[in-house]
């Protein structure tokens, strides 16, 4: 039920292009949605951080969708790049969880998240709901403009549908992930690789370590390592790798045993079935198979123990994250 969504078939059918902006883990989400909106849609689209995006003079028009993601919706810099992107004549689509806040007033059309109150201050179950509200737009946009057969449509939102035993499974299946924060805790340096899709949910997975265990993260889309950084990678540091993109898989396999010539310690997330990786990982966490589009729904929970753990053995308090707030309504 899209039933805040208020574009008639020919407004869809005139986007040209859609902008995606953003700040933080909204910002992630939004980097998901650029992937998926992409080869749903066949739209171009492009993901900003809306503080960047209001003062770089944006090349938007009334053919330009924008969609700006928010769970507090008073995010100021957020609300801005929304004015903005009015301002020029653009249709704005809020994602948010927060009913009547600033930017669900002030959009022309909105998806609420229903995500209810988040509790943790690090944004967890608000970015799981903003990729399903992303997925739902997509679909959406993909139905009205005939990207996507009905059946392949029915066939993701089924899947989306049912999803939430696949994250149960994940929960209950977490041990290496745990078992690896108490052997690495002490790291200071870590990093995330991952391709396409994969690569957008790293960098969220960086992002909540930094975040609540103030250790240093680094997410690389894992083809750009050899471009400089395989420097970095040294005996027994940390590397999360993502592999759970079927189409990327081999590429990945590649990229794992570069780290692993460097001695890197590996935890691998890939998709049941893909028993190959445990060759070369130390370390493999299997998530239940899914439309590959869908993964990071999936990908995404142990990313979020892993910072909580290791959050945990480090002594900090996941409650009381350092220098982090809910809403950050000053630029
Ligand atoms: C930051 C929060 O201040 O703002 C992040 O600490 C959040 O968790 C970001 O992702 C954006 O907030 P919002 O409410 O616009 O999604």
């Amino acid at each position: 039920m899209l039933d805040e969504i208020n574009m008639t078939p020919e407004q869809i059918k005139g986007i040209k292009r859609i902008v995606i902006t953003a700040c933080g883990t909204a910002y992630h989400a939004g980097l998901v949605g650029k992937y998926v909106i992409e080869q749903l849609v066949r739209l171009p689209v492009e993901v900003d951080i809306a503080s960047e995006f209001r003062y770089r003079d944006p090349i938007i028009d009334k053919d330009t969708l924008v969609v700006v993601v928010s769970q507090s919706g008073e995010t100021a810099d957020t609300l801005a790049a929304l004015r903005e992107a009015r301002r020029r004549g653009a249709r704005v689509v809020a994602i948010t969880n927060v009913i009547a806040s600033s930017v669900a007033r002030e959009a022309d059309d909105i998806i609420y998240t229903w995500a209810g109150p988040e509790i943790s201050v690090a944004s967890t179950k608000a970015y799981t709901t903003q990729l399903v509200a992303m997925y739902l737009l997509a679909l959406y946009l993909a139905q009205e403009r005939n990207t996507l057969a009905a059946g392949n449509i029915k066939e993701i939102l089924g899947e989306l549908k049912s999803i939430y035993a696949k994250a149960q499974e994940v929960l209950d299946n977490a041990a290496p992930v745990k078992e690896f924060a108490q052997q690495y805790h002490r790291s200071e340096d870590t990093f995330f690789i991952g391709r396409g899709l994969d690569y957008a949910v790293a960098l969220e997975g960086s992002l909540k370590l930094k975040e609540i265990s103030y250790i240093h993260a680094e997410a690389y889309a894992a083809g750009e390592l050899k471009h400089g950084t395989l420097a970095l990678i040294v005996e027994n540091i940390p590397v999360i790798a993502l592999a759970t993109q079927q189409s990327l898989f081999e590429k990945m396999v590649s990229n794992i045993k570069e780290v692993k010539a460097r001695d890197a310690s590996v935890i691998a997330l890939a998709m049941e079935g893909h028993t190959e990786v445990a060759k070369i990982a130390d370390r493999v966490l299997y998530i239940p198979k899914t439309h590959q589009i869908l993964a990071p729904i999936l990908t995404v929970i142990p990313l979020q123990l892993l910072a909580y753990y290791m959050a945990v053995y480090r002594g900090c308090d996941v409650d009381k994250p350092r220098n982090l707030a809910k809403s950050v309504t000053v630029e």
